[in-house]
């Protein structure tokens, strides 16, 4: 069976004491299923406190960018090496936030993917294709394109190792979900997609959904047979919200 995952991406929110305070509430709350990883994805300033906190309990530390670069003259970055030593675990890595306002492209998240992995950060790498895209009829060829570049070059061990996640650009933070069924259909062509890279790995990676999860969807999305977990934003920074999410597995 894949691995259930369902990560909190709390993008530009939390100061270290609010940090803090959601993380003593999720410790708090109570999971109904002990096979779903719980991730949380703070903000860099909190990591290092984040990980203090989560040590040894069942909710995994996760970051929401790193360099492409292992260290150097890069001012402003965070190297997967810092992230590591400061105890994390995943790494987000081609959000679509990433991608519009920082000009992230396939090849770049390629190279971060490589590295994260050489580092032993787990990735999850997210694709998804933008409302007019989809309206063109276009959802395939751009998620298709997506897949093909962010993993390229990836034996099947590493491949082992990923996460994607799914996340139509058009459902992210504008309470639009995707339907069961349409995100269901782009999961199982991601799936047929990773095939193409090796058979037997392509159907161990979990594949997330991502985009406006909240507790009143999150069963439907998580019931269809390719979805195994979701990567959740505005809602996982509600603790009640998020746990609810989380048992929805
Ligand atoms: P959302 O964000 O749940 O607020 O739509 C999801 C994401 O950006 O990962």
């Amino acid at each position: 069976m894949r691995q259930k995952i369902v990560a909190g991406n709390w993008k530009m929110n939390g100061t270290i004491a609010e940090t803090e305070n959601l993380l003593r509430e999720l410790l708090a709350g109570k999971l109904n299923n002990q096979n779903v990883k719980v991730v949380v994805c703070p903000p860099y300033t909190s990591l290092h406190v984040a990980s203090k906190i989560l040590n040894g309990s069942h909710i995994a530390l996760g970051a929401q960018n790193m360099s492409e670069h292992a260290r150097g003259a890069y001012t402003g970055e965070i190297s997967p090496e810092m992230l590591l030593t400061a105890g994390v675990l995943y790494v987000i890595l081609g959000h679509s936030e990433r991608r519009q306002y920082h000009a992230e492209t396939d090849q770049l998240v390629n190279a971060k993917v490589k590295l994260a992995l050489q580092t032993g950060l787990i990735p999850i790498i997210c694709v998804g294709e933008l409302l007019s895209e989809r309206e063109e009829g276009r959802t395939e060829t751009v998620v298709g394109k997506q897949v093909a570049g962010t993993l390229s070059g990836l034996t099947a061990e590493a491949l082992n190792k990923v996460v994607i996640a799914y996340e139509p650009v058009w459902a992210i933070g504008t309470g639009k979900t995707a339907t069961p069924q349409m995100a269901q259909e782009v999961h199982a062509f991601i799936r047929d997609r990773l095939m193409a890279i090796d058979k037997t790995t392509a159907g161990k990676v979990p594949i997330l959904y991502g985009g406006s999860v909240k507790p009143d969807n999150a069963l439907g999305l998580h019931r269809q047979p390719d979805i195994d977990g979701s990567l959740v934003g505005g809602a996982s920074l509600k603790a009640d919200d998020f746990m609810a999410i989380i048992n929805a597995v």
